[in-house]
């Protein structure tokens, strides 16, 4: 495998599934970190076959929204000092706010603007997420 070093501090997102690094990377907007940023695709893993992986070396206020909601499964490392300090598995938010779309075409979200456009997640499993307008279940991405 190839060896990417270890960062002094920063955060580093593993157990991203394959291919899905790039949408991380564009949804947390990471081309605005004015300090290095390493993503690494389709490396070896024990666990999962393939899997992408991001290294952010600063101090990064994570949206755990927007996240959780593109990769619930992946892992959350925080490194201080060299070492790794915490690490967080992330979870579907209940609720997300101006995120998503619904998907229902005669939904009134789709016909005027609205604002802060609510879901409340329904099913965790499939994770289908519901329209606070017209109840309908949307996945996001869908
Ligand atoms: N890492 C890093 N810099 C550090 C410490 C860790 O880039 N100073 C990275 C490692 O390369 C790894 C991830 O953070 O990709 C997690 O590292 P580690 O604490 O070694 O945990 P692992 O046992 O590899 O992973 P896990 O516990 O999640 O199975
Ligand atoms: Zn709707």
């Amino acid at each position: 495998m190839i060896n990417v070093s270890k960062i002094k501090k920063g955060i580093v997102l593993d157990h991203i599934e394959a291919g899905k690094a790039k949408i991380i990377y564009n949804a947390l907007k990471l081309d605005r970190v004015k300090d290095p940023v390493v993503v690494m695709q389709s490396i070896q893993s024990t666990g999962m076959g393939k899997k992408d992986l991001i290294k952010i070396e600063t101090d990064f206020e994570l949206d755990y929204t927007v996240l959780g909601l593109i990769a619930p499964h992946i892992t959350v490392n925080f490194v201080e000092g060299g070492e790794r300090v915490k690490k967080v598995r992330l979870e579907l938010p209940k609720e997300v706010e101006g995120i998503m779309k619904c998907k229902n075409p005669r939904c009134i979200s789709n016909i005027e603007k609205v604002k802060d456009h609510k879901f409340t997640l329904a099913n965790a499993e499939t994770e289908e997420y519901k329209c606070e307008y017209c109840d309908s279940l949307t996945k996001y991405n869908e």
